[in-house]
């Protein structure tokens, strides 16, 4: 995958996005713990690692990986087909605070869907956001998502989600 840079506080620097490896899982639960209270057990990644390893990234600074994002594909009616279809879905994707605004989730997204519609044929791609995540969901906007319904009390703490979609 083509690398990204972006502007740090250190001037430049180097943002690899690659696919996950097996001894990336530790460092991606930190992050994702210190990133989202949605939170899982260290097997549920490694079972999406096992099963979908096109679509889990992470992005490397300097041999640190700061962000990853976590997919899969499921078979159903789509939100925009009327026949079964693949559709990727992002179950997570978080960059740590000190790397967001530089574009990291933008180009996770973009290269997890790519790969979503390259290699398992997806036709759409979706994913469920907190009503009040305003970063997040204007990134999926930008990227083309729309809202295709509010799932009230989505979350453990009884915060409605957004469902958003796009075809690829
Ligand atoms: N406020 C408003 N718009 C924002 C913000 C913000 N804080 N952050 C991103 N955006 C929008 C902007 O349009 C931005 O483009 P711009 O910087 O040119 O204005 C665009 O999104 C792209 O931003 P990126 O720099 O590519 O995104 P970033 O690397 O900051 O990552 C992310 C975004 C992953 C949502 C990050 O904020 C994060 O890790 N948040 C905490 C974890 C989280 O909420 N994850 C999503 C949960 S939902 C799910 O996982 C399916
Ligand atoms: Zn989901």
């Amino acid at each position: 995958m083509k690398d990204l840079t972006c502007e740090g506080r250190e001037g430049l620097c180097r943002v690899e996005i690659r696919r996950a490896r097996r001894e990336d899982i530790p460092r991606v639960v930190q992050i994702n713990r210190v990133a989202l209270p949605e939170n899982y057990p260290e097997f549920f990644f490694y079972d999406h690692l096992e099963n979908w390893p096109e679509i889990f990234l992470v992005a490397e600074v300097e041999d640190n990986v700061v962000g990853y994002i976590m997919c899969r594909i499921e078979t159903g009616i789509g939100f925009f087909h009327l026949l079964p279809v693949k559709k990727g879905h992002v179950v997570s994707i978080a960059v740590l605070k000190e790397y967001r605004r530089r574009g990291i989730g933008s180009r996770l997204m973009v290269e997890s869907m790519d790969a979503m519609k390259r290699v398992y044929n997806a036709k759409e791609v979706y994913l469920e956001v907190r009503v009040s995540n305003e970063p997040a969901i204007s990134l999926y906007r930008k990227l083309g998502f729309q809202t295709i319904r509010r799932i009230p009390g989505y979350y453990s703490d009884g915060e409605d989600a957004y469902l958003m979609a796009r075809l690829l």
